[in-house]
């Protein structure tokens, strides 16, 4: 077995099973019939699972969409897809490596050269549970892609969010948050013992902290910031997890999961809802469980955690130093 592939534990597990059992009871479809002519969604990760769906249900209510991915082939793939499904011809793939900061600048340049307009920015990608990997810029890779580099997107993209408002940034959390906590002493995973599970909860808690704070910061400037847990799915998150890579999985829960597991396209109905319901215009700062507004864990819902670690992840991004020297990083300096 590929020494990555470590096999989950009977806990999580059981865990995992409660929360497909849970998830199953509790979802549904969109309950917005809201169309998007004339706006423009960017959807990171796009290529598969809940990003591509997202993509998909919003080309079928007729936004511009891009498809923001590190792998130009699947992107391309998956804009075609979207396409012929949709007939909407207005969906395009576009180079963003969260891994790498740089990546994350040329594409955010792009953006505000090119389009005339940002209304909604769903911020999806995600790795989990990854070995001790490492970005570009030498950040631990969950923390890296999962928060930091949608932190750097978001913010220079604010200005053009702006000025496309009534605008929406919707941040994909996780249930997981729930167990993470956030060590300032060693965001980064230097000194500490690796936990690929604690880091995947930690980067998701980031995320919680990080809608929080922004939507704190963007009071009155008609862009709103929500995060939530799309419920557990059937996407290939699970790729580093060995989820289903030993016979007991495969031949007991595997028919368990696949039966009872939301399929991509239901689990992009809360982002999909989040993205168009009119009845959610002037929302901000909260999470959604599925479709339902819900408390975050208490860390989550700490203002000093939130501000601590807006403040370090402008440092780590570097966009102190840059601050002032685009009309994006000025919205930094609140
Ligand atoms: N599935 C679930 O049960 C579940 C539960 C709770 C929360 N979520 C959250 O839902 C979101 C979508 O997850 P999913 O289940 O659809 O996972 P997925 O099928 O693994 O898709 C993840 C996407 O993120 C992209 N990605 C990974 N690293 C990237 C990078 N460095 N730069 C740009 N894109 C990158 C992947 O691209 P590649 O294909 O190139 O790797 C892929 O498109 C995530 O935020 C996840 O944490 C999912």
């Amino acid at each position: 077995m590929n020494r990555y592939l470590l096999p989950l534990s009977v806990l999580d597990k059981t865990v995992v099973l409660f929360l497909v059992l849970r998830d199953y009871v509790t979802s549904g479809a969109c309950p917005s019939k809201a169309t998007i002519p004339g706006k423009t969604v960017i959807v990171t990760g796009a290529n598969t699972g809940i990003g591509k769906q997202t993509a998909m249900e919003l080309a079928r209510r007729g936004g511009r969409i891009i498809l923001a991915c590190r792998d130009m082939e699947k992107c391309e793939a998956a804009a075609k897809d979207i396409r012929r499904e949709t007939l909407n011809h207005h969906v395009h793939a576009r180079h963003l490596d969260l891994a790498s900061l740089k990546s994350v600048r040329e594409f955010a340049s792009k953006i505000i050269e090119e389009e005339e307009r940002l209304d909604v920015l769903v911020n999806n990608a995600a790795v989990m549970r990854c070995p001790h990997w490492t970005t570009e810029d030498g950040f631990e890779m969950q923390f890296g892609v999962n928060y930091l580099g949608h932190f750097l997107l978001t913010n220079l993209l604010l200005d053009k969010l702006k000025a496309s408002a009534p605008s929406r940034v919707i941040n994909l959390s996780s249930l997981a948050h729930v167990a993470g906590h956030m060590d300032f002493d060693d965001l980064n995973w230097q000194t500490r013992t690796y936990n690929t599970k604690a880091a995947y909860c930690q980067s998701k808690l980031a995320v919680v902290l990080f809608t929080k704070e922004l939507s704190r910061r963007l009071q009155g400037s008609g862009v709103t910031a929500n995060a939530l847990h799309p419920g557990v799915a059937r996407t290939e998150l699970g790729r580093h997890t060995g989820m289903h890579s030993s016979t007991f999985s495969n031949f007991t829960l595997g028919p368990i999961f696949w039966l009872l597991v939301k399929s991509p396209q239901l689990a992009a109905q809360p982002s999909t809802y989040l993205a168009v319901a009119e009845e959610l215009r002037g929302i901000s700062g909260k999470y959604f469980d599925g479709l339902r507004e819900k408390a975050p864990a208490p860390e989550a819902e700490d203002e000093e955690v939130a501000r601590r670690l807006w403040a370090e992840s402008a440092r780590l991004v570097g966009l102190e130093t840059s601050r002032g020297s685009s009309a994006g990083e000025q919205s930094l300096s609140r």
